[in-house]
Formats: structure tokens, C-alpha cells, sequence
């Protein structure tokens, strides 16, 4: 697909309506990670130098057409000023008066902050009386949230076909690093999916197994694949229902030339909590009230070699119970190799997804792979081979 970008654009005393996505993690009014904020700075910093006045719309949370004051991007505009430099003003509205009141005060280079667009329910029904609301706004509409691209919401598809429409360079940025990951990678390509649930994942997996030349299955969702072949798994998390689905993936796989890679050893505690003693078994070998909640040695050490056999690695999931060692092993070992192949130039290495990403950041590789997406939900769709309605609503 095709899409223009802001340097196609005299930008100067045009009024820039960003589409951002500054659903952050908050706690007691603080935000925990700013990744999404510090993802918008380039494009507002092209947009301010290029003497726009720039105006962020965002959703936060899930107010579901009603102001939950508690769902306020109010705390995010201290926060954004600093990383800017400058000062954010907010408006308690993005629509009406109010929102068309605070943008009549800019100048070129002033950023305005505008409040939750899901306070009104027309955003998420993408109704185009409000996405007209929105677009009186502006001259120009910037798509700056990939993340929220999943969504066919007001502000990320029906505007786009309002005014004239600019991807963001985050959105640049994402687009491309995925389309070198899945859509026109260089081969070998290896993907990795962890989590606990299969349900979660089928579409993911039916769909990569058709893409990828070797797929590793990690997480709790091995266990699934491996009860499938008729080994014992104690008292792990397991979706025993799923194992004829289980037995299609792996029959689709073999039909796609798509090599998959089940754990081959793992690792096994009875409690699953920090320090619990957890031992080393093989296929099979653990008792009935044990529960695997790492891959093994042997795993990670294929695992490895299969990455240096690959010129492109995608991720998403962990391979254990990262959060509490000793069940992180795995996982942190293969972040530090793919950071370490990136970083080596060997390597494309994309990854993606909320647990993920925390995963990369506890073994302190999470600036070192090629790139990290900064979404959730729209990662997985696009690896499930979907189309984003607002990616689609860029194209050309
Ligand atoms: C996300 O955090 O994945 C995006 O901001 C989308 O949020 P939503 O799932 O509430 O639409």
C-alpha cells in the first residue's frame, strides 16, 4: 500500500490534527511507562518545525461514551511537555466550543492536548457526525497510532476520508519494520509465539504457519501442542479441548514447508512463586502435580540456533513465566541473543505485544532489536494476517 507522509506538505500555519495513541499505563495519576509518548515526539517535532500548530486526540481506557473522570488524558500533559520541551495546553473537550476555542489560540508551533475522545460514543461507533466535529479541527489529519489501528473508530478511519490524511512517522516507522517482518522479509524468517492460551492465538498461528519457514511454540501454549502428541503434561496449564486443533496446526505446517519447533526439554516447579525450587526434565517426565513453566536448556539452545540460521525473527509471547524467576530463563535468553544478532547486523529482529516487550525490558534488551512495536492488540491482528482499517484508511 501507499501513503503520503508529512514531507509531502507545506506545513506552515496549517492546522495538524494528530491522531495519537497516549493509552498509557497509569497508576495514582502517574504514568508508569511513557513508551507511547516518547513513540509521538518525532512527528510532532517535524510538524512544529515545520510551523504547524499542532492539535493530539487520543482515546484513554474504556469510558464508553461517558466522562469517567478517572479516564482524563489530563495527567499525560505535564509528562508531555517535558519530553517536548515546551508547553502543552489541554482542552477539557475534543469537540465543540471548547476544543475550537483552545485551538483558536495557537500560533504555529504551539501543541494542544485535547481531552478523551471516547468520552463521546461517536468515536467508537465511527460516526461521521463526529468525525466531522473532529475534522473541523483541522486542515490536515496526521495517523500517528498504529496501535489503535485495529479499530475502526472516528478518529482512525472515518476522518481519514474527511481530510486530507498523513501517516505519522511512528506510523511510518511501524509499517515498514512490519512489512520487513512479514510482508516482504528476507529468508529465512523464524517466528516465535509464546503466551499461555492457543484460543487466543489460533487465527495467529494458521496464519503464520503459512508464512514463516520455522515457528517456535513457547508459553504455556506448547503445553497444548505437546499433549496433542500424547505427552504427559501434570497438572500444566493446558487446553486439552484444543488438541485436535493443536494436531491442524501442525498438520497445516507440515503442508506449508513450515518447520515447527515444540520445546524438546522443559523445566518444571510445583509452586509458582519467586525462587521455587524447578528442575530440568525431559519430555514427559514430571510427576502429576508438577507443572512446566519454563522450556528447557535444550530448547533455548535450538532455539538459538535456529535464530542464527535466520536472516528475520518475529516475536511475540513469552516462552515461560517470565515474571518469576527462576521461570524467566528461557525467555530472557532469547531476547538477549535476538538483541545481540540485531545488533550484529544478522539479523531483523521485530517484536511485539504488551508481555513482550516487558520481557525484552527485564533482560534490558528493549532498545537493542531492530524494532519493538509499541502496540498490543494491532501487533497480533496484523500477524494474524488482518487488514487494519486504519492502515486501510491511508492508502492512496
Ligand atoms: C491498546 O492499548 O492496545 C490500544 O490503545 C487500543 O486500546 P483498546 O483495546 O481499548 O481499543
Amino acid at each position: 500500500m501507499t501513503y503520503r507522509t508529512l514531507e509531502q506538505v507545506d506545513l506552515r500555519g496549517k492546522r495538524a490534527l494528530v491522531r495519537v495513541d497516549f493509552n498509557v499505563p497509569v497508576q495514582d495519576g502517574v504514568i508508569s511507562d511513557d513508551t507511547r509518548l516518547r513513540a509521538a515526539l518525532p512527528t510532532i517535532a517535524a510538524l512544529r518545525k515545520g510551523g504547524a500548530k499542532v492539535i493530539l486526540i487520543s482515546h484513554f481506557d474504556r469510558p464508553k461514551g461517558k466522562r469517567v473522570p478517572s479516564m482524563s488524558l489530563k495527567p499525560v500533559v505535564e509528562p508531555l511537555a517535558k519530553l517536548i520541551g515546551a508547553p502543552v495546553a489541554f482542552a477539557d473537550d475534543c469537540v465543540g466550543e471548547v476544543a475550537e476555542r483552545a485551538e483558536g489560540y495557537l500560533h504555529p508551533g504551539d501543541v494542544l492536548l485535547l481531552e478523551n475522545l471516547r468520552y463521546h460514543a461517536g468515536e467508537e461507533a465511527n460516526d461521521p457526525a463526529f468525525a466531522q466535529q473532529l475534522a473541523a479541527l483541522g486542515d490536515i489529519y496526521v495517523d500517528d497510532a498504529f496501535s489503535a489501528a485495529h479499530r475502526a473508530h472516528a478518529s482512525t478511519e472515518a476522518i481519514a476520508h474527511i481530510l486530507p490524511a498523513y501517516a505519522g512517522e511512528s506510523m511510518r516507522r511501524e509499517l515498514t519494520a512490519l512489512d520487513k517482518a512479514l510482508g516482504h522479509p528476507e529468508r529465512p524468517v523464524l517466528g516465535i509465539v509464546g503466551g499461555s492460551k492457543v484460543s487466543t492465538k489460533l487465527e495467529l498461528l494458521g496464519h503464520l504457519v503459512t508464512k514463516l519457514d520455522r515457528l517456535a511454540i513457547g508459553g504455556g501454549m506448547a503445553n497444548t501442542f505437546l499433549h496433542a502428541q500424547g505427552w504427559e503434561v501434570g497438572a500444566s496449564y493446558c487446553e486439552k479441548e484444543l488438541a485436535d486443533t493443536a494436531r491442524e496446526i501442525m498438520r497445516e505446517a507440515g503442508r506449508n514447508h513450515c518447520e515447527l519447533l515444540l520445546p524438546i526439554d522443559i523445566v518444571v516447579g510445583e509452586r509458582l512463586e519467586p525462587g521455587a525450587p524447578a528442575r530440568v526434565r525431559g519430555l514427559g517426565e514430571l510427576d502429576e502435580h508438577e507443572r512446566i513453566l519454563d522450556a528447557g536448556p535444550q530448547t533455548v539452545g535450538r532455539l538459538i540456533h535456529a535464530m542464527d540460521e535466520s536472516k528475520t525473527l518475529i516475536w511475540n509471547g513469552p516462552l515461560g513465566v517470565f515474571e518469576i524467576p527462576p521461570f524467566d530463563k528461557a525467555t530472557l535468553a532469547v531476547a538477549r541473543h535476538a538483541a545481540e544478532r540485531a545488533q550484529a547486523g544478522k539479523l531483523v529482529a521485530v517484536a511485539g505485544g504488551g508481555d513482550t516487550v516487558a520481557a525484552l525490558h527485564a533482560a534490558g534488551v528493549a532498545d537493542q532489536l531492530t524494532f519493538v512495536s509499541t502496540a498490543g492488540g494491532a501487533f497480533l491482528e496484523w500477524m494474524e494476517g488482518k487488514a487494519l482499517p486504519g492502515v486501510q484508511a491511508l492508502n492512496k
